[in-house]
């Protein structure tokens, strides 16, 4: 079986959020149940500087958008997966991000940058691809950065292969201005409501969603979600269309990379069976961030992007409050001004108590991980959420609102789920301030009045398998049943 798998991120090369930690994982656990993957990414600045050894196979020239450009092929070190990279130095060697530039407005020619991804992804599955030795049975492609290649396998290309969409993310579909049809050398019948027209617009999202083989979705909650208004972004109509189709898989998580037992960005480590090292990795977090030294007091944490889905405006009514009640708390993360702002200030008015870091750092993320009592994540949506599942594994129980993969990850700790030791985390019985605050309120009770009940709550998660074993088979079923 072979698998080309297209995403515009890949963890350890290029990172914005949870797609490229699954875009460097799940590649890597199907190579381990021997399917021949190869991934395929643009040529980032910090993709080729990253990849040491990468060799031209190929010379691409099938967009005017293009301009001067070579396939690459190289080889993920840490994973030893292979990978097809993009070489196209007006596309994508600048300054900036993989979506936008340094001041954060997105890249102005991104319908070209990701519309080439997606053509070089369909030409690569087609009897015209340059590389003849090695023809994929099925394309994965990952949200809308890639959502043009099934249009393109469909109608253009002609490729034998089949095609599949993983949705991580409904709230970015990639619509731009119908110009864009011709110039992506799209045909222009198909801009219409059977198509990959929306709202007049041409819409990435949709032409994958509209043109793949198969659908999936990131866990089985958010394929469901997103066949409702609420969260389907409008696209719920066609999702639903194709709903009984839709296969919902939860992700798992690179279990070499996050355990707490060998994490290279800890100076102490820890495990389910030896848990007193936390103690430790809490007390130099602590230090880190000038926070008070105090084992007793409770420290909560966060590692996220600032945006609305994340929900953590929910989370800002009543932190104060919980400062004054002898709570710490840690963030690291960036977003949304406003937000940034409000924490910002509510670090710079409790300096012993709160740390507030704007942001990407890696190896921050880790510590924050390992050294807080609590994972806080109140998301409004979470198509499937990794950071809960960092939080299972490092003993850190989360806090978390039930939607998506959140509800499909984390057990509430109510008498049942305790009783039956199922229990891993706090659920939200509702999407507001008040229902955070409860469960917050619920977390903080245990803590500090039933050590034992907690420390069964923290290896619960710990003890759960979080790889991508299980995971990596239903993708492989979902492959073997489409070739
Ligand atoms: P999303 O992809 O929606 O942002 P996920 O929970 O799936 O949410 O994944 C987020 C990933 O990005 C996690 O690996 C998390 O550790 C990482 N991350 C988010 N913000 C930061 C940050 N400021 N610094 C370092 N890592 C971050
Ligand atoms: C998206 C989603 C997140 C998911 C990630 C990886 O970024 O917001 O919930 O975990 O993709 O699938």
């Amino acid at each position: 079986m072979k698998v080309l798998f297209v995403s515009s991120e890949v963890f350890p090369l290029i990172k914005t959020g949870g797609l490229a930690d699954v875009s460097g994982s799940l590649p890597t656990a199907l190579q381990g149940l021997g399917v021949d993957i190869r991934i395929l990414v643009p040529g980032y600045n910090a993709v080729l500087a990253a990849l040491k050894d990468l060799t031209t196979v190929a010379s691409l020239d099938y967009l005017p958008q293009i301009g001067q450009a070579e396939l690459q092929l190289g080889t993920i070190e840490s994973t030893q997966v292979k990978i097809l990279v993009i070489k196209a130095p007006d596309l994508y060697e600048r300054d900036g991000g993989p979506y936008a530039d340094p001041q954060g407005l997105e890249w102005q020619d991104n319908p070209a940058r990701f519309g080439v991804l997606s053509k070089v992804a369909a030409i690569l599955a087609s009897d015209n691809s340059p590389i003849q030795n090695w023809r994929p049975d099925i394309v994965h492609c990952n949200d809308w950065q890639t959502g043009l290649t099934p249009a393109y396998m469909k109608l253009t290309e002609h490729s034998r292969a089949k095609s599949i969409i993983s949705l991580h993310n409904m709230a970015f579909q990639g619509c731009y201005p119908q110009q864009w049809v011709a110039s992506l050398g799209l045909p222009s019948t198909n801009f219409t409501i059977e198509g990959f027209e929306y709202h007049n617009q041409l819409s990435f999202l949709k032409a994958g969603i509209f043109y793949a083989d198969a659908i999936s979705t990131v866990s089985p909650r958010y394929a469901q979600e997103i066949q409702t208004t609420a969260f389907g972004f409008g696209l719920e109509g066609l999702l639903s269309k194709r709903g009984h189709e839709i296969k919902g898989i939860l992700n798992g998580i690179e279990t070499d990379e996050w355990n707490p037992a060998t994490d290279q960005y800890l100076t102490k480590h820890y495990s389910a069976s030896k848990l007193a090292g936390k103690k430790q990795v809490k007390k130099a977090l602590q230090q880190q961030f000038g926070l008070d030294i105090d084992a007793d007091a409770p420290l909560l944490g966060v590692v996220s992007r600032l945006t609305h889905q994340k929900g953590l405006d929910m989370l800002l009514p009543h932190l104060q409050s919980l400062i004054n009640q002898g709570c710490q708390f840690a963030l690291l993360g960036g977003g949304e001004t406003a937000l940034e702002s409000a924490f910002l200030e509510i670090a710079a008015q409790n300096p012993n108590r709160a740390s507030v870091t704007i942001g990407y750092n890696e190896s921050l993320s880790h510590q924050i991980m390992a050294g807080c009592d609590m994972f806080v994540m109140p998301s409004r949506f979470e198509p499937c959420g990794l950071n809960q599942l960092y939080g299972l594994a490092y003993g850190t129980p989360p806090i978390v609102n039930a939607t998506g993969g959140l509800a499909d990850s984390i057990i509430d700790a109510d008498a049942t789920h305790l009783a039956n030791k199922t229990a891993n985390g706090f659920v939200m019985v509702e999407a507001s301030a008040d229902g955070l605050i409860a469960s917050i309120q619920r977390a903080l009770e245990m803590f500090r009045t039933n050590p034992k009940l907690w420390k069964q709550l923290q290896t619960t998660g710990m003890s759960q398998d979080l790889s991508w074993a299980k995971s990596a088979q239903e993708y492989l079923a979902l492959y073997q049943s489409l070739v």
